[in-house]
């Protein structure tokens, strides 16, 4: 099975429980860090009918805080985080395009959003540079790219500790903890506009434009 497959499959495996399993995390800290995420993004819309895309949906934890009035796109690989996702959507009353679709070979053309979320995303998509390279193609020249991710300590004990620690989560999950996201970012040749650390060096809000 290829790479994609894989980790699409658990994340299909995991979809059902997905909310409950994370619950406690989005009651504390994972809650307001999304809160001021989407504070953020709504700074940054200045005119009427910006298109926006959310990359790895997920079960659609983002919906709730979509803004109004914007052409808004969502994408997942797993179809069964995408029905998670549509309930939401019901739920929040969103109007939003959920659409299957892989973040390392999107079906947008270049130049297409004014906006770009990510939550969470960039440490399971199998080919991190690969995904950032397509979010850089489909961002217009003065749109933003926002995200919150975690990712691998620089601290050297705290790092190694989740190199060893990251089959774990890699293999229930899907999730790696220990990806270079930052030199990732770097490497798809996007530019750091503003970067906050939210816990110790892991868990990042992140600003870029291409
Ligand atoms: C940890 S979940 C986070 C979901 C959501 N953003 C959130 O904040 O709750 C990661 C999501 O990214 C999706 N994903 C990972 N790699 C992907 C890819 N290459 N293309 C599309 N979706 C992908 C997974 O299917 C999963 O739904």
């Amino acid at each position: 099975m290829s790479k994609n497959n894989k980790i699409k499959k658990r994340y299909d495996r995991i979809a059902p429980v997905y909310d409950s399993l994370e619950l406690l995390m989005e009651k504390g800290k994972m809650g307001d860090w999304r809160q001021n995420l989407w504070q953020k993004v709504e700074d940054k819309i200045d005119k009427a009918g910006m298109r926006l895309l959310e990359a790895g949906v997920g079960s659609g934890k983002n919906i709730e805080y979509y803004p109004e009035d914007l052409e808004i796109y969502a994408i997942d690989f797993s179809p069964k985080m995408l029905n998670q996702a549509e309930k939401k959507a019901k739920k929040y009353n969103k109007e939003v395009n959920l659409l299957e679709m892989d973040i390392q070979n999107l079906d947008f053309e270049d130049d297409y959003f004014d906006l770009i979320v990510t939550s969470c995303v960039f440490c399971s998509v199998p080919d991190p540079v690969k995904g950032l390279k397509e979010l850089k193609r489909v961002l217009k020249k003065e749109g933003r790219i926002i995200m919150l991710e975690h990712m691998r300590s620089q601290n050297e004990f705290v790092g190694k500790m989740m190199d060893w620690f990251n089959w774990v989560s890699l293999y229930t999950w899907g999730a790696n903890i220990n990806r270079k996201t930052i030199e990732n970012i770097e490497k798809a040749g996007l530019e750091l506009v503003e970067i906050n650390d939210l816990m110790s060096d892991i868990v990042k809000e992140i600003e870029l434009k291409k």
